[in-house]
């Protein structure tokens, strides 16, 4: 189909890594422009705005709101101001798409998606993983009954994360804490993709390793999925050895995958899939639902589970 319409305005908030990470998705969509940037780390902002042409950069965030040619927001800032951000852009009569994690917790999505549907307008979530080659691939597999019936996920996150560049990611009032809102986050949101079923049930126990997370780092968790399947879920910020792995175990079939996003095999058979980190495909489903009024995968309404799961495994690890 060709496009036809005015490219869509967009509005970018927040130019570090994963803001410059959309300003590259957005030059390569002719069917967005982007319009405006703003970060209190002004010069972040003039360069994101030279490097990918944008309009303005504006010397606050209500400014930038201010802009009735900026039809969508992107929001690429730290976890503690995704409520206020969302919501006065909501407010402003923005679409937006928000980085993950949604929020700090559940009850704050739930605001935003109340916000979002209440005001008639679009609020997108940046797990990004639901976009990845082999999880949707794994997700269609396990649709379609190409390994039975599920009984068994292990998945593991082993990262080494200590310099991560972002001051505020070892402050937990900001983040949330690291390891459930950096990391645990995408692995909850990749497992609820894949098998389409609730969690019922959570065990957790964690630990302190490193004193720069001013948090829990270590995490070792038991699910059970549905009537039955049962989860381990691994997550260390400090191993050695990085591993980022899940093996999903039917009565019929197992599924594995490795390698970030490109790893897959259905019973010993490797795929390598494209090399795709799903950042495209996000923005499109943004822009889509913001024009046509389009349903994304990452709906806010399809990650307000994630943020219950996300809740509940940080009052499981903090029980004594
Ligand atoms: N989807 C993914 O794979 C992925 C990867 C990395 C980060 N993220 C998420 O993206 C968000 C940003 O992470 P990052 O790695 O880009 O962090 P970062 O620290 O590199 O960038 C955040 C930027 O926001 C700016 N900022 C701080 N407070 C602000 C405010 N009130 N208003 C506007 N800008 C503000 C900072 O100056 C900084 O430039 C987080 O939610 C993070 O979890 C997602």
């Amino acid at each position: 189909m060709i496009w036809r319409s005015k490219p869509i305005g967009l509005a970018l908030v927040g130019c570090g890594n994963i803001g410059r990470v959309h300003a590259q998705a957005m030059q390569r969509n002719k069917r967005c422009r982007l319009l405006s940037v703003f970060d209190p780390e002004r010069e972040r902002a003039e360069q994101i705005a030279r490097e990918f042409s944008a309009k303005h950069v504006t010397a606050d965030f209500k400014t930038i709101l201010e802009d009735p040619e900026a039809e969508g927001v992107v929001l690429a800032t730290p976890h503690h101001v995704h409520l206020e951000q969302t919501l006065q852009a909501l407010d402003a009569g923005k679409h937006v798409f928000v980085e993950k994690p949604m929020a700090l917790d559940a009850e704050q999505a739930r605001q935003m998606y109340e916000r979002a549907q209440s005001l008639d307008r679009r609020l997108l979530v940046g797990q990004v993983m639901r976009f990845w080659p082999n999880v949707q691939k794994a997700r269609e597999a396990i649709q379609a009954g190409r390994i039975g019936c599920l009984r068994h996920i292990i998945r593991r996150r082993l990262v080494y994360q200590r310099d991560t560049g972002r001051g505020w990611a070892y402050d937990p009032s900001k983040t949330g804490g690291w390891l459930i809102h950096g990391n645990t986050v995408h692995e909850v949101d990749a497992l609820l993709y894949m098998t389409g079923l609730k969690v019922t049930h959570i065990q957790a126990m964690a630990t302190r390793n490193n004193p720069i997370w001013n948090d829990i780092d270590e995490l070792s968790a038991v699910l059970r999925f549905g009537d039955g399947i049962i989860c381990s879920l691994t997550l260390s910020l400090n191993s050695h050895v990085t591993s980022l792995e899940t093996t999903l175990v039917g009565d019929e079939g197992s599924i594995f995958l490795r390698d970030c996003h490109r790893g897959y095999a259905l019973n010993g058979q490797w795929e390598t899939l494209g090399d795709n980190m799903g950042f495209g495909d996000q923005l499109m489903d943004f822009i889509r639902a913001a024009r046509e009024g389009k349903h994304s995968r990452v709906d806010a309404e399809a990650v307000l589970p994630t943020m219950h799961v996300l809740d509940s495994l940080r009052r499981s690890a903090c029980e004594k």
